[in-house]
């Protein structure tokens, strides 16, 4: 195969994390020559990271390769793989169930992907590698080959809390952190090509304890001071490690630290929260999300909410509206419980059904987009400092203030990376718009 014949395309389902292996992925892959290609049909190694945290993820990973049986036939030597928690799951029983598949590798697996592409290409047999790496220390410096403005960097992988839900411990494996020296020399290298925006990642960023005993609070005092990044952000928290010292140093190094907290409640009723194995009540998540909003006045607030978990009543669904109105959060990401394999909730036999799920999940609607009307036009008027993301050809920039809040203005002159201040004139919840003022 010559070398410009070489194109992979990853198709990427599921939550930020997945983003970021497809972008480690496709970099993984330069090594070899692989020029990343916008559509399959180019490709000459298609790759499904798939993910399995909801819906009917065995499904859809079925149904993605047999869209790929005829370019399969066109061409023999195309090679197709499946990455992520699916293939985490279902590990050797995807290549026997899936005939087009070429290979199968779990979370951990993703740095071996240049051997086992060219292993393929040298004739290899079809693979599985699905082994967790328990033993290995979590080493994985953020190989994004053109990082942008703004970039995720990973702190943790893993998860050990085990909500009842949840497929994740399973698919991600135990929870490990990266070294703290090792992130700080990371971000910076990452500064030095432009990035001026970090995300920290990780399915629990709250419980990040370094090989040297640093904690989340740590490392993000770390990162203001130690580093030249301008802006920092984390997702996810959780909202029972989320505490006092943490909101103390986002008050403290505000400057960089945005106004942003994703905190995932799942739902508004204590009984419910205990069978999720959320460890915290209804009245302790208010609490705190009373003492983040008395220490950052403005920050913006969002969350993810489950409808329709075993054994929900329509009162403990009702606590879950209340507290939606209570909150007022700028953004909801809402599902209805979905069983999945290895979990305990998915073997409780007062499974609500699909209906009733979606008729809850409407109400959550119905409910949250009034609110999140009213609390972008409080927007109206203000000033917010904007990072520059990208100008589209109309000459209008696009992008965030620290709230994490959409926003458009004309460039006038300014390019990705830059700062600008917005006078906001109209909004809508996925969208501020205005024009820029004077500092
Ligand atoms: N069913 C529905 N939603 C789920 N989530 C996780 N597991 C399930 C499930 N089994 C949601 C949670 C989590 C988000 C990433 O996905 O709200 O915070
Ligand atoms: Fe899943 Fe709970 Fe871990 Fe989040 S904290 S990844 S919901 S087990």
């Amino acid at each position: 195969m010559s070398q410009f014949q070489r194109g992979v395309y990853i198709s990427t389902y599921g939550c930020q994390m997945n983003v970021n292996d497809s972008e480690r992925m496709y970099s993984l892959l330069e090594m070899l020559d692989y020029h990343p290609v916008p559509s399959p049909e180019q490709a000459s190694l298609i790759i499904i990271n798939s993910c399995s945290v909801r819906e009917k993820p065995v499904h859809k990973v079925h149904s993605e390769v047999g869209r790929y049986k005829d370019l399969k036939s066109k061409n023999p030597a195309l090679k197709i793989g499946v990455g992520g928690c699916v293939a985490q799951q279902e590990k050797n029983k995807l290549l026997g169930d899936i005939p087009l598949l070429d290979f199968v590798f779990g979370t951990d697996a993703i740095d071996e992907l240049p051997g086992i592409v060219s292993g393929l290409e040298k004739g290899e047999a079809k693979l599985n590698k699905t082994r967790f790496s328990h033993g290995q220390p979590y080493q994985v410096e953020t190989l994004i080959t053109n990082p942008g403005v703004s970039t995720f960097v990973n702190i943790t992988k893993g998860c050990d809390n085990f909500c009842t839900f949840c497929v994740v411990p399973f698919t991600r494996g135990r929870e490990r952190s990266r070294k703290l020296s090792e992130l700080i020399t990371d971000i910076q290298a990452l500064v030095k090509r432009g990035v001026k925006e970090v995300t920290l990642l990780g399915q629990n960023v709250n419980s990040y304890r370094s090989e040297c005993g640093t904690d989340f609070g740590g490392l993000l005092k770390a990162v203001a001071e130690d580093t030249d990044v301008s802006r920092i952000r984390y997702t996810t928290s959780h909202p029972k490690d989320f505490n006092q010292e943490l909101v103390d140093i986002s008050q403290k190094y505000r400057e960089k630290i945005c106004d942003y907290i994703h905190l995932p409640v799942q739902c508004g009723n204590s009984e419910v929260l205990e069978r999720m194995n959320r460890g915290y009540t209804r009245e302790e998540y208010l609490d705190k999300v009373k003492m983040i909003k008395q220490a950052i006045p403005g920050v913006a607030l969002s969350t993810d909410i489950i409808v329709g978990f075993p054994g929900e009543t329509e009162a403990q669904f009702e606590e879950t509206l209340s507290l939606i109105e209570e909150v007022r959060y700028d953004g909801i990401y809402a599902f209805k419980y979905s069983p999945r394999p290895f979990t305990k909730a998915a073997r409780w036999e007062d499974q609500l059904t699909d209906a009733e799920k979606s008729i809850r999940l409407d109400r959550v609607f119905a409910l949250q987009r009034p609110l999140a009307l009213e609390l972008a036009q409080e927007n109206l008027g203000g000033t917010f400092e904007v990072l520059v993301e990208e100008i589209d050809a109309e000459g209008m920039a696009f992008g965030r203030n620290t709230q994490n809040r959409k926003t458009k203005f004309p460039a006038m002159g300014k390019n990705p990376g830059d700062f600008a201040m917005v006078k906001i004139e109209k909004a809508r919840p996925s969208l501020l718009q205005g024009l820029m003022v004077e500092h």
